[in-house]
């Protein structure tokens, strides 16, 4: 679904969302928070790095919504999903597809276009096997001391949902920092941390 640009812009100039001006909106389903999972344990047991990914597989966007919710949702609690230093939840997650960049606003539960470059490339330079995968999660942070901490949270989040529904995940360092820096529109003060793939294993995972 997408919203007119004057939503857009009353939400940019409300400060509602990334420091950017989206040019477009996507809202995202409501994340099912009910549904029945094997045992944090039992996640715990079985979560690992996969790296071999089935292309033809898409992420849909009830699983995406979950998804980014686990990373770095609003919780009942009016809280994130993950602890924040002196609470200050300055973490920011992008989702790069072939049409763009979205920043995931989890106040509003929506994607936001930030542009319509196909930044993929820049995280997979050094992995071509990241080139499958269809769902590809930026962590940036504007804490120098703790914005590490915050990404790990959140993407240790992902691979437990990821366990949790059958789905394949990698968290990676092996990424062009600085040209996602300018392709994501980063303040000076911010940085991006890591890059997270999601998808569907085509096969067993070898590379370790
Ligand atoms: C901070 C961090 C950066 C990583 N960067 C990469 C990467 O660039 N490419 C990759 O294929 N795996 C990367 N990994 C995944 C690790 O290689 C993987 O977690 C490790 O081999 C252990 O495997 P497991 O996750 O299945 O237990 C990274 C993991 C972490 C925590």
């Amino acid at each position: 679904m997408k919203k007119t640009i004057f939503s857009t812009l009353l939400a940019a100039t409300l400060g509602i969302g990334a420091s950017v001006n989206a040019a477009e909106i996507k809202k995202l389903p409501q994340p099912d928070l009910s549904q029945a999972t094997p045992s944090l344990m039992e996640l715990l047991n079985t979560r690992q790095s996969t790296r071999i990914y089935d292309k033809e597989k898409k992420i849909d966007d009830q699983t995406l919504s979950e998804i980014l919710w686990s990373a770095y949702g609003m919780n009942k609690n009016g809280k994130r999903t993950i602890a924040t230093a002196r609470n200050e939840q300055n973490m920011k997650v992008f989702v790069l597809q072939e049409d763009g960049i979205w920043f995931y606003n989890a106040n509003e539960n929506q994607l936001e276009k930030i542009s319509d470059e196909n930044a993929i490339g820049y995280t997979a330079e050094q992995q071509k096997y990241v080139l499958d995968a269809p769902l590809h999660l930026i962590f940036t942070s504007s804490d120098s001391h703790w914005g590490h901490d915050h990404a790990g949270s959140a993407y240790q989040n992902v691979y437990l949902y990821a366990t949790a529904k059958g789905l394949a995940t990698v968290i990676r360092g092996l990424i062009d920092v600085n040209a996602l820096h300018k392709a994501l529109k980063l303040n000076d003060n911010e940085f991006v941390i890591v890059h997270q793939t999601v998808g569907y294993a085509k096969d067993t995972d070898s590379e370790k």
